[in-house]
């Protein structure tokens, strides 16, 4: 039972225990966002959106490395957005950073396309991945370029509150089966091994 409530903060985080779930992200995420921010090479023309923000941790990398005049991020926990919008204050007062509150699946088609857009530990709670990677893949420009960094089946199940009802344990072979039928090419992956197991660095381009 706790652990099915823990593994609802990380899907949604929210109240007390969402505080605990924002903390575990910070101490753990931190080497997945740096390599994610490296593979993204983000440019002074480039357009991004981070799905799934969280507590804002990689928007403020990019903003603090790269000359990028507007970074977006969605997250659909209120509390997230809160917590990502005080990590990310001047870069929001400034109007460089733009956090909103919403669900991928809702999130509207903005005047001018992203050239890039990053998700870090997020799939897994997306029941069936083809809607969201059809949705990503209409939020980009042609040529645009998606990264997504996920654990394997195996490293999650290691994870005492991934429980199967709220972690659906994707293969890194079945995402990009998804990605590819979602209109994705160019689809590889980069295998990085944490704590003895497989964690993925996944590229696609439209
Ligand atoms: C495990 S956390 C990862 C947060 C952050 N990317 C990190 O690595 O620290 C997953 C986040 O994705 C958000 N999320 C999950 N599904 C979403 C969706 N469909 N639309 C927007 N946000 C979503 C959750 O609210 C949560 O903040």
């Amino acid at each position: 039972m706790l652990k099915k409530l823990l593994a609802f903060q990380f899907r949604r985080p929210s109240g007390l225990l969402g505080y605990y779930a924002a903390n575990f992200m910070k101490k753990n995420n931190n080497d997945y966002i740096a390599h994610v921010c490296t593979l993204l090479a983000v440019q002074a023309h480039d357009s991004v959106l981070e799905i799934g923000c969280g507590a804002g941790y990689a928007l403020k990398l990019i903003a603090e490395t790269t000359q990028c005049p507007r970074i977006d991020a969605i997250d659909f926990s209120s509390l997230m957005v809160k917590k990502a919008k005080k990590n990310n204050r001047q870069g929001v007062l400034s109007d460089r950073i733009h956090i909103f509150n919403a669900d991928l699946l809702a999130y509207p088609q903005p005047e001018k396309l992203y050239t890039k857009i990053f998700a870090i530990n997020v799939l897994y709670f997306w029941n069936d991945l083809l809607p969201y990677f059809s949705k990503i893949h209409g939020l980009l420009q042609p040529k645009g370029r998606l990264i997504l960094y996920m654990s394997s089946p195996e490293r999650l199940r290691k994870i005492p509150f991934a429980v199967d009802e709220v972690f659906n344990k994707y293969s890194v072979t079945k995402v990009e089966s998804d990605l590819a039928q979602a209109g994705f090419h160019s689809i590889t992956h980069e295998k990085v091994v944490k704590m003895g197991f497989d964690t993925y660095y996944v590229c696609a381009q439209t």
